[in-house]
């Protein structure tokens, strides 16, 4: 008979979540199962639970998506994944597997596509490598989604100076914006509080901006004009940023067609700049196409830059108790709003 472990279920749109048990799944032959040691928590999750959008389309849900853990078994067809009883991150997200409850983070076993199955290095710890799925994945989508591969062999040299502007440095996906723009070799801008410069500097940007002052467009424009670089290329991270991000661009594309990722829903009404493509960062809904963007993603980019030390954990952890009961505080933590960290749960 199958065994049975601990899952905070979303029985309805609104919430809050309750832990109960759940029988544990087999994994399908593309699949590794998982067991979780600590989650980290996204806005979309607070989203899933009290509005039940992005679409929740089977209840009981099991939402979230960012874990770290041991492998328990992988699939038959698994190549990939790390030996049973290895230390793993995973993407484990049941909006990518048509709402299947057992696919989604907030429980003790789930199941994770191989693709996004990587090896935790033994310098982290679960609760460090809980933090970059869904972030890696959004900041690594925003490239694809305008048309710049995440090949980091071959990436732009110094002579090409291109820049790269990420509107909201310090947010989750914000600090993998700056890493992985880094690795691409962009000349990196960011936008951030005064207080999180220095770190946002120690990830990458090359330059990093108070969005709180009245002046940080023209003080972007005059550095990107100092520096000399190339600047038509941007990724929108936060909510309410598009316009000073295209007033920057207004003053910086020259002739070159702009290109502007926006992480956060873009509302029908959003504001425009001639000649500049803006585009909704979301992965591709067709599935072989989106699976071979996560190989990409995790295999590749994530995995490598792991092993070199290109990539670290960021940002700043924010440790919150009580497991999977402490769940739905914790996720409110998140919805009031935090500044530089990343909420994980340890499981
Ligand atoms: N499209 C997708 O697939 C996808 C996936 C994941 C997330 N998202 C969306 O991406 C956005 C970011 O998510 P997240 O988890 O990274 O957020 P987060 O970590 O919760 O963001 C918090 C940070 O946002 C910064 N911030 C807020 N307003 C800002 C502004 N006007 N200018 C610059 N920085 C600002 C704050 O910076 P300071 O501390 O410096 O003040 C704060 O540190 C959310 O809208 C989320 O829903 C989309």
């Amino acid at each position: 008979m199958a065994g049975t472990h601990y899952a905070a279920t979303l029985p309805q749109k609104g919430g809050p979540l309750l832990v109960e048990k759940r029988v544990t799944p087999e994994p399908g032959p593309n699949e590794v199962l998982i067991e979780v040691k600590a989650v980290a928590l996204n806005p979309v999750d607070y989203f899933q639970r009290d509005l039940g959008m992005p679409p929740v389309p089977i209840y009981p849900a099991v939402i979230g998506s960012d874990t770290a853990g041991l492998v328990v078994k992988a699939g038959s067809k698994v190549t990939t994944a790390p030996a049973p009883g290895s230390r793993v991150i995973a993407f484990a997200s049941s909006f990518y597997q048509n709402g299947s409850p057992d696919h989604g983070a907030f429980q003790k076993y789930v199941l994770a596509q191989s693709e996004a199955v990587v090896a935790l290095p033994d310098t982290l710890s679960f609760e460090e490598g809980a933090v970059f799925p869904l972030a890696v994945l959004t900041a690594l989508t925003a490239w694809t989604t305008i048309g710049i591969p995440i090949d980091t062999t071959n990436k732009y040299a110094p002579q090409d100076k291109q820049a790269a502007l990420i509107w909201g440095g310090a947010s989750s996906v914000g600090t993998f914006a700056i890493q992985s723009a880094k690795t691409l070799g962009f000349t990196v801008y960011a936008t951030a509080s005064p207080k999180h410069h220095d770190y946002l500097k120690k990830l990458g940007a090359d330059a990093v901006f108070d969005y709180n002052l009245g002046d940080v467009v023209s003080q972007i424009v005059t550095a990107a004009k100092k520096d000399g670089v190339k600047l038509y290329i941007a990724h929108c991270v936060v909510d309410g940023a598009l316009q000073p991000t295209l007033d920057v661009l207004k003053q910086t594309k020259g002739d070159a067609v702009a290109k502007v990722a926006h992480s956060p829903v873009l509302p029908p009404d959003h504001p425009t700049l001639d000649n500049t493509e803006i585009t909704f960062n979301f992965p591709s809904m067709d599935t072989a196409a989106r699976d071979k963007h996560i190989h990409q993603c995790f295999q590749v980019w994530l995995q490598d830059g792991l092993k070199s030390g290109s990539v670290v954990p960021s940002p700043t952890l924010q440790v919150e108790g009580g497991g999977l009961e402490g769940l739905n505080l914790a996720l409110d933590k998140l919805k009031a709003g935090v500044s530089g960290t990343k909420i994980v749960v340890p499981i």
